[in-house]
């Protein structure tokens, strides 16, 4: 049933009148009724407020409050239809009801879920208290529970004692703990408590806020403005089953284009398609491997999208050509304000006028407002056919081969008034999903017109080249937006505390959905010292997406700008990422079909690390095998610790043994016993001294890493083998995946995917090459395997027939070598000691 909208004058007045006479209405000022049992959950009256509870799954709850006892619309712009409709099974019990993994209860008022062992998952810590229109839900905060979430938001990486605020926002230079900026992901995890981690995400597009125990110690509050209390308890217990999840409800990421993971260059702006030519072949000639090149607002003829400057960039095809040929690929930026720029033959002004395409004002008249291109018109993205006609205005730019699109300013941001964006009377007009077509003020859309912008963009380069995987970076979303974008995290600062932030925002917005994100390497304000800069280089190439950006007016800050030495190490760590594309590849792979981010928080994978003795404010992991952990203090000499979570773990540099297992004399993980984890069931500490030309990475023991020769592109075709580095230990595997890497063969079966597993065994490692899926032939013909830790000579012997493998062995690095034909078949390697 749609919900009755309030114009804001009715909505002030309800608010007035309920501040006089009921300042806070709390629904348990009534006396509930019991519960009545529905096909799939609860519903039960509480004074003013009918409370219904349903299981979309054994682990998802959707917990739906009706003012009044009108429920609110069901529809929404993260959560697709199909996906709300879905329905468990429960068990009827005396307070509430059960699914398979949840208890459901109403304890006086309050809702209560626990897990089947009793444990609470998440407690009302008072039942929900009204204010005219606007909501606050209260739950319980165990001592022991930290939170994260909410998408790239400062203020470090655990919300916990802070409050915040949704409203996407132009956040130009905003500070490590300035909120809001430019995205709007009201979701967040509780890890820690009893019943292990859960999520929360409320799903309301207005002003929402969230309060970790900041305003009252021990209550984690969040509420709305105004619109739909309307939230889902996301039920773990551990952390990645409650990503997973949540990405089950909100969408997965697609598979990236290959390129998109390799460096990518950037500058606001590349002046001119000479300037864009002369910084490619300087980055060909330093050899700084390079998959992509962005072209900022200067490309564009008087900054108006969907335009290219006839004087500065008068060939672009040639431009686009040029560039493809040494391996590189364009991202061009394209705004969604459009020009407004009647009578001057400008195509999408034109024609959106034509089509009436725009947010208007309460009058009904078009709503005009400067940005780049001076007075501009913005596309009303909830319009269905509004995304449709957007996507069409690409088509010059997929002819010109232009590879990705940049969506920028879509919070939206508006030049010359405080509030930086649009008023919040302006009309949208929905006509889109299941929401019933209706008007809406811009206050309930804010904050998903740039998700709607990039859906438009996305949609249009899908259907404009349906072979190919569409690309779009945004700067503002809202949860959901992963199914139509990448993201970075907008125009942070070049200093050392946005370096650390960087990874805080990151692994936030990986925990949030948003796997794919990026910061401006360098800092985009300000200019960072030859160091920073380095350092931002070893720790972006670390980054899922990794770009170098800058403002206009900022000192350069390409690879080479500091010199021969800076540039050495800052090409060193850009040259280990293109080694590391295979395994990037498949976590990316990953990511798109179960929702684990690329880029992790340590006790993603390792729970204990939750509790860990490490100051682990920006360790991070990539995927479950590597393991990174930056100075604490980046800018400071100072000696920190790393502590590497129980079951062993290698040196990434040197291949070695870490840890404890460094002072081992016999083979560390070679024999059974070290294999299940006993020699390394606790954490491990470890000593390190800061170096501007190292940056501490480990490998988890049991990883089969797969790497591949150094290329310059990912267009390249790397030389000789497929490495696999076996770092033998405990649950020991490894996955390849491969796929030409831009189009969408991969769903029709041209894929490769292999999964490897090695065991320790009293007298070595044996390898089991698992069988071949998908018809996508490899670019290698040989694997060449390092088996790390190894000590005295081995023996290796292949297959059934056990064919003796010629091994090399290096005492000192104490690796095992050999190289194996790969005719893809499945197969098993012995490798003993001799
Ligand atoms: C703001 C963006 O955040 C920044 O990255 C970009 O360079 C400028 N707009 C100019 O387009």
């Amino acid at each position: 049933m749609p919900r009755p909208t309030h114009s804001p004058r009715i909505a002030a007045l309800a608010l007035a009148v309920a501040t006089l006479f009921a300042p806070c209405a709390h629904a348990q000022q009534a006396a509930s009724s019991t519960p009545t049992a529905t096909a799939s959950g609860l519903e039960v009256r509480q004074g003013p407020v009918t409370l219904r509870v349903v299981a979309l799954t054994d682990d998802i709850l959707r917990v739906t409050l009706a003012p009044g006892g009108a429920f609110p619309e069901d529809a929404s712009w993260a959560v697709p239809h199909g996906v709300r409709a879905q329905r468990a099974q429960v068990t009827p019990t005396a307070h509430g009801f059960a699914t398979r993994a949840l208890r459901v209860e109403l304890q006086d008022g309050r809702l209560v879920v626990s897990d089947m062992a009793g444990k609470i998952v998440s407690a009302d810590a008072a039942p929900v208290s009204l204010d005219g229109h606007a909501f606050t839900l209260k739950k319980s905060m165990p001592q022991s529970e930290h939170y994260f979430g909410l998408g790239d938001k400062t203020g470090g990486m655990d919300r916990r004692g802070k409050t915040f605020v949704d409203w996407n926002t132009d956040a130009f230079g905003f500070t490590s703990s300035d909120d809001p900026i430019y995205k709007s992901i009201p979701f967040f995890i509780g890890v820690g408590g009893d019943g292990g981690s859960y999520g929360i995400f409320l799903d309301n597009t207005r002003r929402s806020w969230f309060d970790f125990g900041h305003r009252i110690d021990g209550v984690l509050a969040f509420g709305a403005p105004d619109g739909p209390i309307d939230y889902y308890l996301i039920h773990g217990p551990s952390t990645a089953e409650v990503v997973r999840r949540y990405t089950d409800l909100t969408g997965k990421a697609p598979l990236a284009p290959r390129w998109a993971l390799g460096y990518q260059q950037s500058r606001y702006s590349y002046m001119t398609a000479d300037e864009t030519r002369q910084v490619a072949a300087k980055l060909r000639a330093e050899k700084i491997p390079t998959d992509v090149m962005w072209l900022d607002i200067d490309w564009q003829d008087r900054n108006r999208p969907f335009t290219a400057n006839p004087k500065t960039f008068p060939d672009m095809p040639g431009l686009v050509r040029d560039l493809g040929k040494q391996g590189i690929k364009l991202v061009t930026i394209t705004d969604l304000h459009v020009a407004a720029a009647p009578n001057q033959g400008y195509a999408p002004y034109d024609s959106g006028i034509k089509g009436d395409q725009f947010v208007k004002n309460p009058d009904g008249s078009t709503y005009v407002a400067p940005v780049w291109p001076g007075d501009s018109v913005f596309p009303d993205f909830t319009q269905a056919s509004t995304r449709d006609w957007y996507g069409t205005l690409f088509a010059d730019q997929v002819k010109m081969g232009i590879a990705g699109v940049w969506n920028d300013m879509n919070e939206p941001a508006i030049f010359g008034t405080p509030t930086k964006t649009m008023p919040l009377t302006t009309r949208h007009r929905i006509a889109s999903d299941d929401f019933a077509k209706r008007t809406a003020d811009h206050a309930e859309i804010h904050n998903v017109y740039g998700m709607q912008n990039t859906r438009a963009t996305y949609d249009g380069l899908r259907k404009l080249a349906p072979n190919e995987r569409a690309f779009v970076m945004t700067r503002a979303s809202y949860a959901g937006g992963q199914r139509y974008s990448v993201t970075w995290t907008g125009d942070n600062s070049a200093t050392w505390d946005h370096l650390k932030l960087s990874i805080q925002q990151l692994i936030n917005l990986g925990l949030s959905g948003f796997s794919y994100g990026a910061a401006d390497v360098s800092g985009f304000k300000g200019g960072p010292s030859p160091d920073l800069l380095t350092r931002w280089f070893e720790i972006g190439a670390f980054y899922p997406v990794f770009r170098d950006h800058s403002a206009k007016g900022t000192p350069r800050v390409e690879p080479w700008v500091d010199g021969p030495q800076h540039t050495a190490i800052r090409r060193r760590f850009v040259e280990e990422r293109y080694k590391l594309m295979p395994y990037l590849y498949a976590l990316a792979e990953q990511n798109a079909r179960t929702g684990d981010p690329i880029l992790r928080p340590v006790f993603y994978d390792y729970p204990d690390a939750i509790a860990s003795s490490c100051d682990e404010s920006w360790t991070f992991t990539l995927g479950r095998a590597l393991l990174v952990s930056p100075p604490p203090s980046p800018e400071s000499p100072q000696p920190y610790k790393t502590c590497l979570p129980a079951g062993g773990w290698y040196d990434y540099w040197t291949g070695l043994p870490a840890g404890r297992a460094q002072q081992q004399t016999a083979g560390v993980f070679q024999s059974a016993t070290d294999a299940t984890g006993e020699k390394h069931s606790r954490e491990d500490v470890v000593d390190e001294t800061p170096r501007l030309d190292h940056l501490p990475v480990y490998v988890r023991a049991g990883t089969i890493l797969p790497r591949q020769a150094v290329v310059q592109s990912t267009a390249e075709t790397p030389r000789g083998p497929l490495q696999l580095d076996v770092y033998p230990g405990p649950d020991c595997s490894g996955d390849i995946y491969l796929d030409d890497g831009h189009s969408m063969g991969y769903e029709r079966g041209e894929f490769l995917r292999q999964p490897v597993r090695c065991t320790v065994t009293a007298d070595g490692v044996t390898l089991d090459f698992g069988k071949r899926e998908g018809s996508f032939k490899p670019w290698w013909k040989q694997v060449a395997v390092t088996v790390h830790g190894w000590q005295g000579k081995g023996t290796v012997r292949s297959g059934a027939s056990a064919s003796a493998v010629e091994s090399q062995l290096n005492a000192k690095a104490r690796t095992l070598r050999f190289t194996l034909d790969d005719d893809g078949s499945a197969a098993s390697i012995a490798v003993r000691r001799n």
